[in-house]
């Protein structure tokens, strides 16, 4: 192959920003250290630019797409995840800590589409067979669809691909495929980029869904290149606290479906079980008749999730007193101290304030604040909550509870877990009428809300 023009330049291997000269600290993600010198071939560009331009501009009803697109990967979580199924021709990044379980999630994605007669690849650059063997025997029977490759260099899986024309592709993973015509070493920023790049035109180019693992830094963000996350369709990460069993896996970007919805998943002896009933799963081993504990309801894409959330406000020693928060925003927590203190002259100044939500899951939502909120007054009061109360909505600076989106979904989930009470906000209550077998209770402001649960 003829070489292109070299030059070299300079990335982050934090986040993938290119300078032409070595900088100290990076401008894009403000880490020190992290530029590294790589040479970068200018011909490859160029190529691509060419191969696209040989089709020419087409009109959208001249394309042909069919409705059953989607291939199913009979991992009901892993599908909804997705958006609906692996849509060929796909690029999906899976990132994760290591050891969270991202090679027995896809090596049971591939028993599962392999059972289906689906011809599935999986490329390993990190494992040999018979490490591979000895995880596949945990998981179970596999059938001879599924074919295994232990390979790095992506010229060899390049061919492989082409000789053998699999259906679904794993790539385990893209940290340590390199590229001959990179100098720089498996896991640089350029060589990561131009894998992907050469994968990407592989799945695009022979309609080849392809999954690419990839690992995480200790900042959460897949190692090196945010450059990664732009070039492929979707990205999945797999999350969970190590010591839990269960995992989450996030969409944080999707080109074919939603990226609010989760999986949750749970790593037993035999491999990763799905679990069909989150809430559930999040309120085994509640504790009973404890202050300081309520449940609430989070909307994580269509589906409602029932959560404990636990606060602990103790008098502090310090001059400055400890606040913390695990699962959520610390600066939500703070903004509902300032809110009781303000509104219910609650004086929470020298006290210790803890907050958790049960389960190491975190969320984003507004609509626990009015749980966080009582659970602190719970705290505070050392007075428990009916464990057999929920409580959900948004509570603003003036200490008024807000609406919240799908109430009645929520209402429908405490019902179904057997919640016979609901704190919620007042118009939401206005809007779903009566529940049979629910008492609700609507409140307009935190006041109201403190009252229902003395
Ligand atoms: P792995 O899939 O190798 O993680 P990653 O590819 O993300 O680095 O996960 C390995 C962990 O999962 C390891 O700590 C052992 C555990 N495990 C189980 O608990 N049960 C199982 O059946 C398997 C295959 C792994
Ligand atoms: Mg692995």
């Amino acid at each position: 192959m003829a070489k292109g023009k070299t030059s070299t330049v300079y990335f982050c291997q934090s986040c993938g920003y290119e300078s032409p000269k070595w900088m100290g600290q990076c401008p894009g993600c403000r880490e020190w250290n992290t530029f590294v010198e790589e040479t970068v071939e200018k011909k490859s560009t160029a190529k691509v630019h060419e191969r696209r331009a040989a089709g020419g501009p087409v009109c959208l009803s001249s394309i042909e797409t069919k409705e059953e697109d989607r291939v199913t990967t009979r991992m009901q979580e892993l599908d909804r995840v997705l958006g609906g199924g692996i849509v060929p021709g796909s690029l999906v990044l899976v990132g994760g800590d290591p050891g969270i379980g991202k090679s027995t999630l896809l090596l049971q994605v591939c028993q599962k589409l392999a059972d289906d007669g689906h011809e599935v690849l999986y490329i390993s650059g990190e494992e040999s067979l018979k490490q591979i063997k000895l995880r596949a025997e945990r998981i179970g029977q596999f059938s001879d669809k599924l074919r295994l490759f232990c390979e790095t260099n992506l010229e060899l899986i390049g061919d492989t691909i082409r000789n053998n024309k699999p259906e679904v592709v794993i790539i385990d993973s893209i940290q340590t495929m390199y590229n001959e015509d990179v100098s720089s070493a498996p896991g640089s920023v350029s060589q990561v980029r131009e894998s992907t790049s050469v994968l990407m035109q592989l799945a695009k180019g022979l309609g080849i869904s392809i999954f690419i693992v990839g690992h995480v830094t200790k900042e959460g963000t897949v190692a090196g290149p945010r450059v990664l996350e732009h070039m492929v369709d979707t990205v999945l990460y797999f999350e969970g606290d190590r010591h839990a069993s269960y995992r989450i896996l996030r969409a944080v970007k999707n080109r074919f479906g939603s990226t609010n919805e989760i999986g949750v998943f749970e790593m037993r002896e035999s491999g990763l079980a799905e679990v069909e009933n989150p809430s559930q799963f999040m309120l085994n081993g509640r504790p009973e008749e404890a202050s300081g504990s309520i449940v609430a309801c989070s909307m994580e894409g269509t589906r409602p999730i029932l959560l404990e959330i636990q606060a602990l406000v103790a008098r502090s020693q310090l001059a400055m007193p400890r606040r913390t928060a695990a699962g959520m925003d610390y600066n939500r927590v703070n903004l509902l101290l300032a809110v009781l203190e303000k509104r219910l002259n609650l004086h929470l100044s020298g006290s210790d304030v803890y907050v958790n939500i049960a389960g190491g899951i975190r969320i984003n939502e507004p609509a626990i604040d009015l749980g966080v909120v009582l659970a602190i007054v719970s705290s505070s009061r050392d007075q428990a909550i009916d464990e057999k109360v929920l409580a959900f909505g948004e509570v603003g600076l003036s200490g008024e509870v807000r609406a919240v989106s799908q109430a009645a979904q929520r209402v429908q989930e405490a019902k179904k877990l057997g919640f016979t009470t609901v704190i919620l906000p007042e118009v939401c209550r206005e809007q779903i009428g009566d529940v049979k077998g629910v008492r609700l209770i609507g409140v307009r402001s935190v006041g109201d809300a403190v009252r229902a649960i003395s």
